[in-house]
């Protein structure tokens, strides 16, 4: 029997091919593809970031974007428990050099595939230049094989979140109606803006009443934003509160695939849609800078010398 690693270096060889009979047929522009790398994140911990992730990821895969999330939250509740899949190696293995890439990525539904961050990121900051030229140049890969990279961080305003959000094309900020949660999500614009006042933001409320509840924070929060910070958010879309997200977490499924008429699914899907539809708001939507640069930003971060 195949196992993964081999199967996925048949896929990357099928790639391959079909680049350079397609070369053969068309004028492929010289510059290469690379996947739009997007940061998933809120202020307050449990507002449904994982849920969001994991299903955005199968309704992207299902319009035909290939997917990759990586998991960067150290917590529970991780996309592997949504899944009821245990990955055995993690980003660490990658960056201490025992696996390829190609060996830490684990098969999800739907052709939606998974990379377990582990405190790979931490132990990235430990390399010599050398090292870390060989690690880009290994999840380089990602590019030619993905078009999306989703990476689901943990809550908080942590070095850590913070250069997971400051490193990507774009951030996906997750808040509910609660008060607490609209503040903490305010305190995290705040600290976007103090680094980057272009940063995209794109604000996502999840178990909302109605999407006039969702619109009503998205204005007033978009409002005070742009007046205290001079930052402009972009609204990406709502999730209604919806029971049957808490039973496809119990059944360990994502609700996009069990239960894939309930509001939330349709939900998921108007915001997958959004998100890749080019110009709806001025953000060049469909290409990214791609994950070389991504890790290249996420080292300078958190190794300012
Ligand atoms: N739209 C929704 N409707 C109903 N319940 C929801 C919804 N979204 C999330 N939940 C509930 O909130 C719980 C937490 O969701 P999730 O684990 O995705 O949050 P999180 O932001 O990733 O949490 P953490 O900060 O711990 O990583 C879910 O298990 C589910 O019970
Ligand atoms: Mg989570």
């Amino acid at each position: 029997m195949m196992d993964q690693a081999e199967k996925l270096r048949q896929a990357i060889d099928s790639l391959k091919m079909k680049q350079s009979s397609l070369q053969s047929e068309i004028a492929v522009p010289a510059v290469a593809k690379t996947a739009k790398v997007i940061t998933v994140t809120s202020g307050k911990g449990g507002v449904g970031k994982t849920n969001i992730t994991l299903n955005m990821a199968i309704a992207l895969s299902e319009m035909g974007y290939r997917v990759v999330i990586l998991d960067a939250d150290f917590g529970l509740a991780n996309i592997d428990v949504l899944l009821g899949l245990a990955p055995r190696f993690t980003l660490v293995d990658v960056v201490q050099n025992r696996k390829s890439i190609l060996e830490v990525i684990t098969e999800g539904p739907c052709n939606i595939k998974f990379i377990s961050g582990g405190s790979g990121v931490e132990e990235l900051v430990k390399l010599d230049k050398d090292q870390v030229d060989r690690f880009i140049k290994n999840i380089g890969i990602l590019d030619r094989l993905f078009d999306i990279v989703l990476i689901d961080t943990g809550a908080g305003l942590s070095e850590n979140v913070m250069s997971f959000v400051m490193s990507a094309d774009e951030v996906l900020l997750v808040t509910t109606p609660e008060p607490t949660s609209i503040t903490d999500a305010y305190a995290m614009i705040k600290m976007i803006s103090n680094r980057d006042r272009r940063k995209v933001i794109r604000l996502i409320i999840n178990r909302a009443e109605s999407a006039r509840e969702a619109n009503d924070i998205f204005s007033k929060l978009s409002l005070v934003a742009e007046k205290f910070l001079s930052i402009k958010l972009h609204p990406l879309g709502y999730v209604l509160e919806d029971d049957y997200v808490t039973k496809a977490v119990k059944r360990q499924q994502p609700f996009s695939i069990v239960y894939s008429k309930s509001n939330a699914s349709r939900n998921i899907k108007a915001i997958s849609e959004r998100i890749m539809n080019s110009g709806a708001d001025g953000i060049n939507n469909e290409s990214g800078t791609g994950i070389r640069s991504f890790i290249n930003r996420l080292i300078n971060i958190k190794k300012p010398n």
